[in-house]
């Protein structure tokens, strides 16, 4: 059975809203001294209340008995805005986004609310809104009806052009530290009788990532899975976390150049299904944190540790050189994308592992990961393995290197499933390689926006670096005047081979 935690726990009123107390205070104030802006932005990580205060904050500027600027709920204009009406809009723009469903919306807030005293509209997801929609919504910024209140909303704060921005005020909504996690777990838990021990609060804690919905959603899965009864050996295993133990070992035997315990710890710390990309993450923040406790950081908070925690992971520390524990770190959190789109995440795990085994035995280990520069010379060992499934290294690749390695990478977007991304990327034209820096060109605008995503670019580069270990970054750009007819016909004309005539 799935609660939908989530759904269940939406903040009714401003105080029900967790860890966004600035934001809050604000609102309320300006509510309470009816200092109200027309235009407001609320933007910042998924799942950390951004929708919900909207809806709030909708309800309590039209609420007449408010008290503390909370909407009281009783009022005549609060309990006919509980019900759907059209006073509070809620518009998503990843499925409105264009001109039209804007310029829809300029001519509807000239009606007069019907409730209360303002109509509100939610603009949720707005930077998905096209360049032509932006525009229309400008128009309305500018010089709104009195009585209409515009909130956008959004995850993608830099996707918005700056003339929005300007004529908005803004509220950044942050990822909630563990703590206040942990603390509006127990609330909800008590609420529904779900049973949960102190270690296993912290885990689903943990595994929200500073969002609300997603621990919510965790706990969800969890609280049935264990049904209603959660100890840490059932939360460990729907999170798929390893156990610190099994982190702790597998670090031990790399440290002591125990290849033998090294195979079997990593079987071990997968034995009962655990997720690999998940123990590689858990390996990094396992080793970031021992190297916090070197360098003399003892606050639990910043550790992400438990209360008496501390003492055992200290006396690993102990064990380890800073640099190496830098190395280490560096190694896991390096690989953690590659493993998303390995085909074989196990080996490349065990790979990682083995070379820091390597790297162990030698006085100063030298980082991995930084890109090969003109005047450092490459381990010898580099040179002379040629790796699989890898070009050899040029510095100036012809065209058809480029658009050799373009394929491989469209085929690893599709393998993965990446559908958006794979659909934009049939839009591109061209493909060229300039200074280990790969070009890709498009003269659609929407493929354009859609890869032009510092996320998408990343796993284009992680990906097209499978192939090519030399690249160092890769860019989108947009030919707006590139498909000319002129273009086209060229196009066409080697196709065909001249078997194709135009009318001039
Ligand atoms: N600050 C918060 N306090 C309490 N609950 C929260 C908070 N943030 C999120 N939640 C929980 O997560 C659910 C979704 O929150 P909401 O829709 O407000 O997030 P959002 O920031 O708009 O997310 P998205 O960016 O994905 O649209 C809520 O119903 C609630 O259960
Ligand atoms: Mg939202
Ligand atoms: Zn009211």
């Amino acid at each position: 059975m799935n609660l939908a935690l989530y759904r269940e726990f939406r903040p009714k009123s401003f105080d029900d809203v967790v860890g966004q107390d600035y934001i809050i205070q604000t609102l309320k104030n300006q509510i309470k001294t009816n200092r109200l802006t027309h235009a407001y932005l609320f933007c910042g990580p998924r799942g950390t209340g951004k929708t919900s205060t909207a809806k709030i904050f909708a309800r309590a500027v039209n609420c007449t008995h408010s008290t503390d600027g909370n909407p009281c709920g009783l009022c005549a204009e609060c309990v006919a805005l509980n019900e759907p009406n059209t006073d509070i809009v809620e518009i998503d723009a990843a499925s409105n986004n264009r001109v039209e469903e804007i310029r829809d919306l300029r001519e509807k807030v000239n009606f007069p609310p019907l409730i209360g005293k303002y109509k509100v509209y939610i603009i949720d997801e707005v930077h998905m809104l096209t360049d032509s929609a932006f525009n229309a919504l400008l128009k309305t910024l500018e010089e709104p009806p009195k009585h209409v209140i515009f909130i956008l909303a959004t995850t993608e704060i830099h996707k918005l052009p700056a003339t929005i921005l300007s004529r908005c005020t803004r509220f950044d909504f942050k990822l909630l530290p563990i703590n206040t996690l942990v603390e509006h777990l127990k609330n909800v838990f008590s609420q529904k009788n779900i049973q949960c021990d102190e270690k296993s609060l912290h885990l689903i804690a943990k595994a929200g990532e500073g969002s609300v919905r997603d621990m919510l959603s965790v706990a969800d899965s969890v609280a049935s899975f264990s049904n209603y009864n959660i100890t840490i050996e059932t939360a460990e295993k729907v999170i798929g976390l390893s156990n610190k133990d099994s982190i702790k070992n597998i670090l031990l035997s790399i440290s002591s150049n125990d290849t033998a315990g090294l195979f079997v710890n990593i079987k071990q710390a997968l034995g009962s299904g655990k997720n690999i990309q998940v123990l590689c993450k858990e390996m990094a923040d396992y080793i970031k944190n021992l190297i916090m406790i070197k360098v003399g950081v003892s606050d639990y908070a910043v550790l992400d540790i438990l209360p008496g925690e501390f003492a055992s992971l200290a006396d690993i520390a102990n064990k380890f050189d800073i640099n190496y524990l830098k190395h280490a770190f560096s190694k896991f959190s390096g690989i953690e994308l590659d493993l998303k789109y390995s085909l074989n995440p196990e080996n490349l795990f065990e790979s990682a592992c083995l070379e820091l085994v390597d790297t162990n035995s030698v006085a100063s280990p030298q980082p991995t990961a930084v890109k090969p520069q003109p005047t450092v010379t490459k381990p010898a060992e580099k040179i002379e393995t040629p790796k699989q499934n890898q070009p050899a290294q040029v510095e100036t690749k012809s065209s058809n290197d480029a658009e050799r390695l373009w394929g491989n990478v469209l085929l690893k977007v599709k393998e993965n499933n990446l559908f958006a991304l794979s659909n934009a990327l049939k839009n591109v034209n061209k493909v060229e390689e300039i200074a280990h820096k790969l070009f890709i060109h498009t003269n659609d605008q929407s493929s354009f926006e859609t890869i032009d995503n510092p996320d998408r670019i990343s796993v284009l580069l992680k990906m097209a670096n499978l192939f090519d270990d030399s690249l160092i970054a890769v860019e989108i750009v947009y030919d707006k005047d590139s498909a000319s007819t002129q273009d086209i016909k060229d196009n066409l004309k080697e196709v065909f081979k001249n078997k194709i005539k135009f009318k001039e």
